[in-house]
């Protein structure tokens, strides 16, 4: 394991760290076996034969065989192979990964809606599957939420779908993709149980490299090149294959797979404790009916808000990965936040670690019908296998005193009228209720339309007044 003793790291969804195992099983493929598989000689054949049997391996996690599974460098690409199969329209849900929103975005496609839990919407599934659509995608666990999908009912009604078309003699297929990037330590998958045609696996997130990924094809599905060359991975993926990675991935897979139990109880055990904590932080409501407060400054009689509420965890308990804990502390600025939780060592991040970076608002928070200032004071808490109980303590204790000094510096900025918002933009009672999701705002669609460049706004830090 690497030096994470300095800190209490509560971002694994963003990134696992690789066991020494893992690197032990991938460091000869580095060194003494570095050979190009497609050599012709002896140890270039063993090379071969180690890669075939890793991703045997691999694909044994999912109830697969090694030939269904396209080797990629990661998730992106893997999900980029994966819309090749469309030729029509796409539906994808409206809280997908960056990656899944774009590749739709290069062609028709429509959202589906979410309920405020982060689940799908299967009334409006159902509704958009007109005859256009060829193709769907909607992840197994979200990456800011956790939210696992009812991947199963889904593909029942894609199967329905089916037999309705065939009777009606619509010849147009439809092919069901899943990113499960995030699912593999926590959920036991199994393609045929799931009913998928496409599922994208990802290194990083279970214990595995960086940069190498791989997408699950069912033998009935068509797909198109993402790379040309000499034709490596039955021609869809040029490229010579990163054998020491490929060896990490499966090595990582069956170690998460053989795991995920304890692994699940690991987290129930850890969440339960910093949810309690962090429940138990009495922070004041945002101000929607202020009563008059009275200083002790006598001549002081401006309105500010006494009503105390609790933090708001954010998704569905019942159908949310053990590992994650989104939390929102109305008016924070949660930025600010993770920038004093690391300055004590305590790693986390406002969501999907890509769009932090870009600094854009998260859509996934808005398709679940959060304000803006709602997304401004959210976190997302990933637990992981670096994680204690007695770290997690500490860590909830650390979080407690940093939520609240940050609300007794908000609460001191307003009675001193200190301007702590860059954009103060708390939602009326109506603009709330218009971004509930699912039985409200129509969510986003249209050919060749960026959803994710569609709210990429400025993240400012808001604070109710
Ligand atoms: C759900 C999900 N899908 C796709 C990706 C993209 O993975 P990568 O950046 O490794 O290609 C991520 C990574 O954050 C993810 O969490």
């Amino acid at each position: 394991m690497p030096e994470l003793s300095k800190y209490i790291y509560l971002d694994h969804a963003a990134a696992t760290p690789v066991s020494d195992a893992v690197v032990r099983a991938m460091l000869p493929y580095f060194t003494q076996d570095f050979f190009n598989p497609s050599a012709p000689y002896r140890p270039a054949r063993q090379v071969r034969a180690a890669y075939e049997a890793a991703k045997d391996r691999l694909a044994h996690t999912i109830g697969a065989k090694g030939v269904d599974l396209i080797m990629t460098a990661g998730a992106t690409e893997s999900i980029n192979l994966a819309f090749t199969a469309r030729r029509s329209r796409a539906l994808v849900s409206s809280i997908e990964h960056a990656a899944v929103l774009s590749a739709a975005s290069a062609g028709d496609h429509l959202l589906v809606k979410v309920k405020p839990s982060g689940v799908i919407c299967l009334d409006d599934l159902r509704n958009k599957l007109s005859d256009e659509v060829d193709f769907v995608s909607i992840s197994l666990a979200n990456n800011e939420l956790g939210t696992i999908q009812p991947l199963a009912e889904i593909s029942r009604i894609l199967r329905e779908v089916r037999q309705d078309r065939l009777a009606r003699g619509v010849t147009t297929p439809l092919t069901f993709h899943t990113d499960a990037s995030q699912a593999l330590s926590l959920i036991d998958i199994n393609v045929a149980r799931l009913g998928v045609d496409l599922l994208t696996l990802n290194a990083a997130k279970c214990g595995g490299p960086k940069g190498i990924g791989a997408l699950y094809v069912s033998h009935h599905v068509q797909l198109q090149p993402i790379t040309l060359g000499g034709g490596q991975e039955r021609g869809l993926r040029s490229g010579t294959e990163n054998v020491p990675a490929a060896i990490g991935f499966a090595a990582a897979a069956e170690h998460a797979k053989s795991h995920s139990a304890s692994h699940r109880k690991h987290c129930q055990t850890m969440s339960q404790i910093l949810r309690q904590a962090i429940g138990g932080i009495k922070i004041p409501a945002p101000n929607r009916n202020p009563e008059p407060y009275t200083s002790i400054i006598a001549h002081n009689t401006e309105k500010v808000n006494t009503e105390i509420i609790s933090p708001r965890f954010l998704g569905d308990l019942k159908h949310q990965l053990s590992s994650f804990i989104p939390v929102c502390f109305p008016g924070i600025d949660a930025e600010r936040l993770v920038y004093r939780l690391a300055n004590r060592g305590i790693l986390v991040s406002t969501g999907a670690a890509c769009a932090a970076n870009k600094g854009s608002k998260s859509h996934v928070l808005a398709a679940i019908g959060l304000s803006d200032s709602e997304i401004a004071g959210s976190l997302r808490l990933s637990l992981g296998s670096t994680n204690t109980v007695e770290q997690i303590h500490q860590a909830a204790q650390i979080l407690r005193e940093e939520v609240e000094h940050e609300y007794a510096r908000i609460r001191g900025a307003q009675h001193q009228k200190l301007p702590l918002s860059r954009n103060s933009s708390r939602p009326t009672g109506s603009e709330r209720s218009d971004q509930a999701a699912c039985n409200d705002r129509p969510a986003r669609a249209g050919s060749g339309k960026t959803a994710v460049s569609d709210v990429a706004s400025s993240n400012s830090g808001n604070i109710y007044v």
